[in-house]
């Protein structure tokens, strides 16, 4: 579903990753740990499509994405993968729901339609109550649901997460982890997160140790 084959990376004369091979199946939530400036963040962009590596490859769902052109490449990302980051990055002017909306609109779909389903999976997240308030008026973990319900829209392949509880107390971390398990349960749904939370990396099914740009250990 995911391979990544000889990925190498610089910024300057800083080799970042040293080639990374790996592998990600459908339904598998993965952790990616290690010490910062380990190179996490910049494989999880590699990943996404967000940065390009010096050379190696990356294939998603079947598509070589190195090959794409940046047109074809921005509508591969908003169909087939879901960022969520640290900080939520939910528009400040919008609602949750229409914040959830806007991948699908610029994914084509329609106006109704694309309510319906943020709805559905805001719904699903025990969020209906809160569809209608701004950014501001939401709690932190309110706030990272929103982020996750808006990343999910498009049933991407996968569900590519930085740090996403990084910013949250206890009670909301352990709720945003155990979101990911009911959705990889219910949905199936893969998720790839960088992580510096070791009770995380502990429940999740599989642990990437990044060190010196290597992966270390499985
Ligand atoms: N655009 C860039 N230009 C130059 N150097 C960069 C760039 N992005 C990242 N780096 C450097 O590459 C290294 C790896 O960065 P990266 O953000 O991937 O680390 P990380 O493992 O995510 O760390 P953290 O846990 O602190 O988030 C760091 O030394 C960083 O300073
Ligand atoms: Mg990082």
């Amino acid at each position: 579903m995911i391979r990544l084959e000889g990925i190498t990376k610089s910024f300057g004369s800083l080799q970042v990753l040293r080639g990374i091979d790996l592998e990600i199946k459908k339904g598998e939530v993965v952790s990616i740990v290690g010490p910062s400036g380990a190179g996490k963040t910049t494989l999880l962009q590699i990943m996404g499509t967000l940065d390009m590596p010096d050379s190696g490859s990356v294939t998603i769902d079947g598509t070589l994405v190195n090959c794409l052109k940046e047109k074809e490449l921005s509508a591969f990302r908003n169909k087939h993968i879901g960022f969520v980051f640290q900080f939520h990055q939910l528009l400040p002017e919008f609602t949750a729901l229409e914040n959830v909306m806007i991948p699908a609109f610029i994914a084509g779909m329609g106006q109704q339609e694309a309510r319906a389903a943020a709805a559905e999976i805001l719904d699903f997240m025990g969020l209906a109550e809160r569809a209608s308030h701004k950014p501001n008026e939401l709690s932190g973990g309110e706030k990272q649901r929103v982020a996750v319900a808006r990343a999910l829209i498009n049933h991407p392949a996968v569900v590519l997460a930085d740090e996403p509880s990084g910013s949250l107390d206890t009670h909301n971390k352990e709720e945003l982890h155990q979101l990911f398990f009911d959705l990889r349960n219910r949905l199936g749904q893969t998720f790839v997160i960088v992580t510096h939370d070791e009770g995380l990396a502990q429940i999740t099914d599989r642990t990437i140790h990044l060190k010196d740009g290597e992966v270390c250990k499985e």
